[in-house]
């Protein structure tokens, strides 16, 4: 669009209501909308910053299932426990809404019907796997089997989460119902399909190019490949019981699928917003002077670039999005973020550990921000950032500040002649002009670098001028010039922190003593007259102590463990057994005498031990895992009282007791320190 945008209307992807939020989605999405909003309302503009949770879909009937509640119950606590760690982190939506909201049942059925009634839709039996146990369809997820690529014998319809390889049910071998274990049969249902082959030909193959230069090529990249490969038509409804249901008289079971609900959720929630403050949501979504902005994962890209305009247009009274930017992932100490391997900072945990460090996490992730590639989070990293750049740099500085007025001037500003430095007064226009331009360009990692160096430049100036080694009564002028332009820099970065630490900037205008609202062209004139009090100084960044930053990392340490531990190959629990069962075995502490390998037998040795009753033979199937000669002497657990067997022609008086782990690997069981032979294990 080349004329000023009127309004802007900024979109956060509305996150899954099945877990809680963690860093990965803050620097990914959150953050920078954040940012960017913070920014635009600095500049006045009339901007709507919309989120909710995306309470639909598969994965949370599953969660409930297996949790025995119901879905509403899932999306009902991680709704809240969402949009409260969202409020945590200062994220300033003007509405944080909720797909299973009534409003959104009724916007997301107007959209149905208004496609469906024009004829959009295409409509069509297919086969889809089915329960005849628990008569319903199935989904793709609700289906389980071996994956055809690498074995595993939990993979889903639809991914095998092992090896990751995208699956669809007919590629797993044995496959299985989750929901009762029966094998699923094929049954044919009606769905509804939206053309998105027609529309590529109508309009999106003309559409798309018209953002080639000003969309992320990543992004870009991603449509082009669809685009390349064909749209296919989507079906848009599924054989559900949970989401929204299709508005068609005699259609009960079929509901809309939860990708075309969820995005329609940002209309919605921009509904609601208007039925509480009074205000048109209209022009939001329909006028052309508006920008429509949707900050989202790359693995939302196709659904927001492709098939949520598809969507709006088909419907024809809506506006298209003008940008996507969509970041790629951060990974955590070097390894993918993961919710079901509990390998992630969970931001409501987050600030248990570090109270009140809202804006210490905020800063670190926006200097790693995942723009261009994947990046890593890292609590040495973190440690390094808060206390080398957050607390020297930044605290350091306007607590010399601070503390300076008060020593000299009783906390007033003083009286003083306008004595500009090079570095500061650069640093300044640089951010009112290009960090604007960044942030508009959606680059929030080099804009708060920017930032930062007026901190860096008024540190510098400070340390340079050193007024506390002025004599306080002959030079008294140059260290009140010193002084107050010192403050006004703090009064600069107050206004130009306050998209990206907005919490921060409240704590530097209180300490300013000033509550006048500003905006970012005040950063050019920012400045306190004469005689003005100031507040106290408080401490802005206190530094992170080795402790805290060893205590994540066990804690990460933990879930690894945790997690190796659930998923290895540990042999199920045995069949109970009675007392009396137990106490037919008779196991005793013994001595290898000697051992050597049974002849064209890979596996076995052949034993002598002294039991303590007489010593036997026993043929023992761990000569894969022993030399002969390492184990004579050694002490051993020896069952002996089973019937003797022939092995190898070789009779067996007895079994040697091994641990084998996870891995496959035997151990002796023995005890810690020499026993008597023929000692009982009981
Ligand atoms: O990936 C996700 O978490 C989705 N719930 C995002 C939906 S964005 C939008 F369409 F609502
Ligand atoms: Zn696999």
């Amino acid at each position: 669009m080349s004329t000023i945008p009127k309004r802007f209307t900024v979109t956060a992807a509305l996150p899954y209501a099945n877990g809680p939020v963690h860093i990965g989605h803050l620097a990914g999405c959150y953050l920078p909308a954040d940012i960017y909003v913070r920014f635009l309302r600095l500049c006045n503009k009339d901007v709507l910053f919309i989120c909710g949770s995306d309470e639909h879909g598969v994965p949370i009937t599953l969660k409930a299932r297996n949790e025995g509640i119901t879905p509403q119950q899932v999306v009902d606590k991680y709704h809240a426990l969402m949009g409260n760690a969202f409020k945590d982190f200062g994220i300033s939506f003007d509405i944080y809404s909720r797909t299973s909201a009534p409003i959104h049942h009724e916007t997301a059925q107007e959209f149905f019907t208004n496609l469906y009634e024009k004829g959009e839709f295409i409509e069509q039996n297919t086969e889809q796997f089915y329960d005849e146990k628990e008569k319903t369809f199935l989904a793709d997820r609700y289906i389980v089997g071996t994956c055809p690529n690498c074995g595993n014998e939990n993979a889903y319809g639809d991914q095998c989460e092992k090896c990751g390889k995208s699956l669809s049910p007919s590629d797993l071998i044995n496959p299985k119902s989750k929901l009762s274990g029966a094998v699923p049969i094929k049954k044919e249902t009606k769905h509804w399909f939206l053309a998105l082959d027609r529309y590529q030909e109508e309009w999106i193959n003309d559409w798309l190019p018209t953002h080639k230069d000003n969309w992320r090529p990543t992004v870009y990249g991603q449509c082009k490949s669809w685009l390349d490969q064909g749209l296919q038509p989507r079906a848009i409804t599924r054989d559900l019981d949970w989401g929204v249901k299709v508005p068609l008289a005699g259609e009960e079971g079929k509901v809309l699928y939860v990708w075309f609900d969820a995005p329609i959720g940002y209309i919605s929630a921009t509904r609601e917003w208007s039925q509480k403050t009074g205000k048109d949501w209209e022009p939001y979504w329909k006028s052309n002077d508006s920008k429509l902005i949707h900050f989202i994962g790359k693995d939302n890209i196709v659904f927001h670039c492709i098939i949520f305009p598809a969507i709006l247009k088909a419907h024809g009274d809506y506006i298209l999005p003008t940008s996507v930017p969509a970041n790629e992932f951060l990974n955590l100490e070097g390894d993918k973020i993961s919710t079901s391997r509990n390998w992630a900072v969970w931001l409501h945990e987050y600030l248990n550990d570090f109270p009140e460090k809202q804006d210490e996490l905020r800063y670190v992730l926006t200097s790693i921000a995942p723009e261009t590639k994947d990046s890593d989070f890292s609590w040495k990293d973190y440690q390094a950032r808060v206390n080398n750049e957050l607390a020297d740099i930044l605290g350091n500085f306007v607590n010399r500040v601070m503390v300076l007025t008060h020593k000299y001037f009783g906390g007033k500003v003083p009286t003083s002649t306008f004595t500009p430095n090079k570095e500061v007064e650069d640093a300044t226009i640089n951010i009112h002009q290009h960090v604007a331009e960044l942030i508009n360009n959606y680059e929030f990692r080099s804009a708060q670098t920017e930032v930062m160096q007026l901190a860096r430049a008024g540190n510098k100036f400070l340390a340079d001028a050193q007024p506390w080694k002025l004599n306080q009564e002959t030079q008294q002028a140059e260290i009140a010039d010193i002084i107050s332009y010192s403050i006004d820099i703090v009064a600069r970065l107050s206004v130009a922190l306050a998209p990206f630490l907005p919490t921060t900037s409240i704590k530097l205008r209180k300490m300013l003593n000033t509550t006048e609202s500003f905006s970012w062209n005040d950063i050019l004139t920012a400045s306190l007259p004469e005689g003005h009090a100031i507040g106290l100084p408080e401490i802005l960044f206190k530094k992170i102590e080795d402790d805290a930053i060893i205590a994540q990392l066990d804690k990460l340490e933990q879930s690894k463990q945790e997690n190796l531990s659930a998923t290895s190959n540990l042999k199920p629990m045995k069949d109970g057994i009675t007392f009396d069962d137990f106490s037919k075995i008779d196991i005793r502490i013994g001595t290898i005498l000697s051992a050597e390998r049974v002849p064209k037998a890979d596996k076995l040795l052949k034993l002598l031990v002294d039991t303590g009753i007489d010593q036997r033979t026993v043929v023992s199937g761990i000569a894969q895992h022993f030399e002969p000669e390492a184990i004579v002497g050694k002490q051993v657990s020896i069952l002996v009282n089973l019937a003797p067997r022939m092995l190898r022609g070789i009779e067996s008086q007895g079994m040697i007791l091994m641990a084998e782990d996870s891995a496959g690997k035997l151990h002796f069981v023995n005890p810690p320190h020499a026993v008597e032979n023929g000692s009982t294990v009981q």
